[in-house]
This record gives structure tokens, C-alpha cells and sequence, in this order.
């Protein structure tokens, strides 16, 4: 972990430490919608336009890793009407940040099962990847047809297949081996996971890497997030006392 260097925000002071990497599940757009009378999508499109406030900021004040849980491996039980919202604003997010971070640090990245989504969309995932790849800044992970369950039976099935095919004994299989095959592979576990909406739960959002990881619950829905919500975590998880089964 890093001490916190401020940079433009004056909530945070300089004995803050920071988290080095922080999860979001991105939680409550359909509810902040409900309350205006407005269609589902609408609080998905508010969401949209608070995830790139939030991503920036978090860029800005120092965070290293940003992992935001966009799509769920279980959100595709949800109506049609809503699936295709939600696909367009993905599309329109893509093009656009392939603009907004041009000049940018920012590496992007996502995590997840990639082949379900449109050709034009994978496409475009894979252009910010690249185009971003070679950057020193943030790590942006955003979690897309992600599911930790889903992620766990495929570093099985990889691990597996090296052992039938002798590459790997199974004596060499260790708790770093089964990192190394998930999509966070290299990048250190969240020290800080916020999920707003007042849900008390995980919904299969990095199980293996939050073993020790400290939650955060906000009453406030997505789509009212502020980056004063945002320092708030940061001083609440502040106040944590880490003790990974030590004392
Ligand atoms: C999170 O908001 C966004 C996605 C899961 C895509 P929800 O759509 O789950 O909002 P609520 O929980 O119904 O309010
Ligand atoms: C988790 O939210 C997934 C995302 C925020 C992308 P959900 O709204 O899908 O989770 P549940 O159904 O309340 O557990
Ligand atoms: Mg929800």
C-alpha cells in the first residue's frame, strides 16, 4: 500500500492511506431510476456517466487498481429490453473512452467471459486493451460478463489441462498458481471493495481475490455516487483494523 499523496481533492488529508486497489459493484441504476418514474435504462445511462467520474478521480488521487463490476454473468436473466440498453451503452461507453483517454495514463481492461458480447463490441474491447496496454498509469479493470465462479472453473480447467498434458505435477499446484489462472492474474488482491445500493452481498464478484479484503456498504444508490462517497470509503477503510488472521 501507498501513502496517500494529494493530489486534487481536499477531503482526503495527507495521512490517509490509500488503497492500492479498490472494487466497486456498481449496484442500484434500476432503483435510482424507479424512484424518477424513468425506464430502467435511464438509471443505467446515470450510472454510465458516474462510473467515468469515479474511474477519473480515482486516476487522479493515486489508486492503482480499479476494478468496477459492470455485468454479471447472472444479468443476462434480465428482460430483453433492458439487456439491449445496457449493450448499448457499453458500445457508446467504448467508442467514446477510446477518445476521453487518448492523451490518458489510464490502462483499461476487462474481465471476463468476452465471447458472448457482439462482434463490434469485443472489437471494441479489445482496441481500448491494446491501445491502452503499454500505459504506467491506473489499472481500470471492468468486470463484463464477469462471474468469480465462472473465472474459478476456468483457471480449473486450465490448471487441469497442463497436468494432463505433464506440464504442471499436481504437487506444484499452490494458492498462486490458481491467482495466476484468474483474469486478475499479477494484480494485487482489493484492499477495499464499496458497494453502494445497502445490499449486504457479493454477488459473485471476486471470490477468491476478497479473502481478505474490507467491504464497505453506502446506503446511496450508484447513480448518486460522489467522489466525496468515494473518500468516504477510502476514510472508512481507514479506520479498519487489518489483521489477516494475525493479531
Ligand atoms: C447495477 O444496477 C447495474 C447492473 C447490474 C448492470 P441494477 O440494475 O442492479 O440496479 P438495481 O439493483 O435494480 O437497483
Ligand atoms: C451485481 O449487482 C452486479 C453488478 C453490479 C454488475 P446485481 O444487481 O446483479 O446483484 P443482485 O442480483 O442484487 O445480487
Ligand atoms: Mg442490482
Amino acid at each position: 500500500m501507498a501513502f496517500f499523496k494529494k493530489k486534487k481533492h481536499q477531503q482526503l488529508s495527507e495521512e490517509i492511506v490509500l488503497p492500492e486497489h479498490i472494487g466497486i459493484i456498481m449496484d442500484g441504476n434500476g432503483r435510482w431510476a424507479k424512484k424518477r418514474k424513468l425506464p430502467r435504462s435511464a438509471g443505467h445511462n446515470a450510472g454510465g456517466k458516474v462510473f467515468r467520474t469515479i474511474s477519473r478521480y480515482c486516476s487522479d488521487i493515486g489508486i492503482k487498481y480499479l476494478t468496477v463490476y459492470a455485468f454479471s454473468t447472472e444479468n443476462w436473466k434480465r428482460p430483453e429490453e433492458e439487456i439491449n440498453a445496457l449493450m448499448k451503452l457499453f458500445k457508446d461507453y467504448l467508442e467514446e473512452a477510446l477518445m476521453d483517454f487518448k492523451d490518458d495514463s489510464i490502462v483499461v481492461r476487462f474481465i471476463g467471459d468476452k465471447t458472448h458480447f457482439s462482434d463490434e463490441l469485443k472489437a471494441l474491447m479489445i482496441e481500448n486493451e491494446e491501445g491502452s496496454k503499454d500505459r504506467d498509469g491506473m489499472v481500470l479493470n471492468i468486470a463484463m460478463n464477469y462471474g468469480s465462479r465462472d473465472e474459478i472453473v476456468r483457471a480449473v480447467k486450465s490448471i487441469s489441462n497442463d497436468v494432463k498434458n505433464n506440464k504442471l505435477s499436481v504437487d506444484s499446484i499452490d494458492e498462486k498458481l490458481i491467482s495466476d489462472n484468474l483474469y486478475t492474474a499479477g494484480q494485487p488482491d482489493p484492499d477495499l471493495i464499496i458497494r453502494p445500493s445497502g445490499e449486504y452481498r457479493i454477488s459473485n464478484f471476486m471470490l477468491w481475490q476478497a479473502a481478505y479484503t474490507e467491504f464497505v456498504i453506502m446506503n446511496k444508490l450508484w447513480p448518486d455516487f460522489t467522489t466525496d462517497d468515494l473518500d468516504e470509503a477510502i476514510k472508512i477503510f481507514n479506520n479498519r483494523n487489518r489483521r489477516f488472521g494475525g493479531v
